[in-house]
């Protein structure tokens, strides 16, 4: 399972990639505001900036609504670095554009996928990662890890490649459960990795192992 975060700012880019476990990064319109990165050029530069500190695929997301300016958006992105996957809403020109980079060799991820039908769609445009959102499903009452396994279930029916990219991850549960379902990817806050990490019985064993250690030594 990768393990991808879900944020723009710098420092928990950083902090993930110095564990060793980061596989990438998510980005979108909301989280690049979050960290005050306005205009063109300046959201342009960091998403330079995140590409040189991770090793794996930076999901850039396009503004544009239609399929011409969805190309030209998405091109500029995708020429930016070689780990640029181009970020396209469900929308029908988003499925459009999807097919479009697909059958010219640009990786990408169709974002704000709520149902099943839609992550059909996504995988049969040849988008290379689709990116169910579980937390804003359990939001309003509906099962999001329902979703990943019924997407789950389609796409091992017929072999699609597409990476089932679980999105909308807020904590450490959905990530075990995610994996559980076989999600190939999980995206979420640093909190949802780092917490992770954490278990009492951890703390006080390696507190024991190091008192009885200092007795004989
Ligand atoms: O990856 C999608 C994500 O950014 C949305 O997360 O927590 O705003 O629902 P959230």
């Amino acid at each position: 399972m990768k393990f991808f975060i879900d944020t723009a700012n710098l420092d928990q880019i950083k902090e993930a990639q110095d564990l060793g476990v980061l596989d990438g990064v998510t980005t979108n319109p909301s989280l690049m505001a979050k960290e005050g990165i306005t205009g063109k050029e300046n959201i342009l530069q960091h998403y330079k900036d995140i590409c040189e500190i991770v090793d794996g695929d930076v999901s850039a997301e396009v503004i544009a609504t239609d399929f011409d300016n969805m190309i030209s958006e998405g091109t500029v992105l995708a020429n930016l670095h070689k780990q640029i996957v181009v970020k396209l809403p469900m929308i029908k020109d988003g499925i459009k554009a999807a097919k479009y980079f697909s059958d010219n060799g640009v990786k990408t991820n169709v974002t704000l996928v709520f149902s099943a039908g839609q992550a059909l769609l996504a995988a049969k445009a040849g988008a290379t990662y689709v990116s169910p959102f579980i937390g804003r499903l359990d939001d309003i009452s509906t099962d999001g890890l329902n979703l990943i396994a019924e997407i789950r279930q389609i796409y091992d029916n017929y072999g699609f490649t597409t990476q089932i990219l679980a999105a909308s991850v807020r904590h450490t549960m959905h990530v075990i459960d995610c994996a559980k379902l076989g999600a190939d990817v999980m995206t979420g806050p640093l909190s949802s990795i780092t917490g992770l990490l954490r278990h009492p019985l951890t703390d006080i064993g390696l507190e024991k192992f190091l008192s009885d250690y200092k007795k004989g030594n």
